[in-house]
């Protein structure tokens, strides 16, 4: 990296909006396409007798105001039932090339099933079939087992697929509607850092923290923020 593509810091007075900062980061990370996935981040959740458990995702919206991202998944998954149980997440975003982190903390609720909806209607056919073929986190007995169960769901959905494979043989894709058991989650923002990697490891930190309060199944609502320099 040459000095005039080092990440400058953090202002000195740290900014009040780092929903905002965030978001400029990953449209940044996404533009220059610096990696792939530069949308994937790291979700936590923790199990029932107290264990984390950390997984890959794709945020697909991340809405600085009023400041909630959200990503796909299974709700029966591992994930799934652990963030059904404990709604307390964290989530991580690290671009290595631009020498940044983002961590984040806060709390999730299910996107509204018509957000949810939309989604997976703009989907390929062959993402929506996954979405029915596969019990995500459950264990089968082989891949083959697995290729079986989607096949049979795919005939189910009204698709005619090759033998042993997820290949349509013809050009008839029904509408396949979204499963109950599959839609987003929005992940609501309480703390959120901003890590920006710095010479001899004096790395400039910005941490920011709210409270936000349920106000209905759809919406929260949010104190402003606080900010706090931190030690790298
Ligand atoms: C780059 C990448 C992107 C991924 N995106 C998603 C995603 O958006 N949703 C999802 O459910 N799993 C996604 N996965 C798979 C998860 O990491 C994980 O294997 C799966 O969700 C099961 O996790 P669980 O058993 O903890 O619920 C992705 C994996 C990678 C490596």
């Amino acid at each position: 990296m040459s000095d005039s593509d080092k990440p400058t810091g953090l202002p000195a007075d740290l900014p009040g909006d780092p929903m905002h900062w965030a978001d400029a980061w990953l449209k940044e990370a996404t533009a220059g396409a610096i990696q792939r996935n530069p949308n994937s981040m790291t979700i936590a959740t923790v199990g029932a007798d107290g264990q984390p458990a950390a997984r890959v995702v794709l945020c697909k919206q991340f809405v600085p105001d009023p400041g909630y991202l959200v990503f796909y998944t299974n709700y029966r998954s591992r994930k799934g039932r652990e963030l059904s149980a404990n709604s307390k997440t964290a989530a991580l975003f690290h671009w290595d090339a631009l020498g940044r982190q983002v961590r984040i903390e806060g709390v999730v609720v299910r996107s509204p099933a018509k957000e949810s909806d939309a989604y997976f209607a703009g989907r390929d056919w062959g993402s929506q079939l996954g979405a029915w073929g596969s019990d995500q986190s459950e264990p089968i007995a082989s891949k083959g087992a697995l290729v079986a169960q989607i096949q049979q769901r795919g005939s189910d959905l009204g698709l005619t697929l090759a033998k042993g494979t997820q290949d349509l043989v013809n050009d008839r894709i029904p509408s396949i509607g979204r499963p109950p058991h599959w839609g987003g989650f929005r992940l609501w923002v309480t703390d959120i850092e901003l890590w920006l990697e710095g010479a001899d490891r004096i790395h400039d930190r910005g941490k920011w923290s709210r409270q936000v309060v349920k106000v209905s199944d759809d919406n929260f609502e949010a104190t402003a923020w606080k900010s706090t320099r931190l030690q790298p």
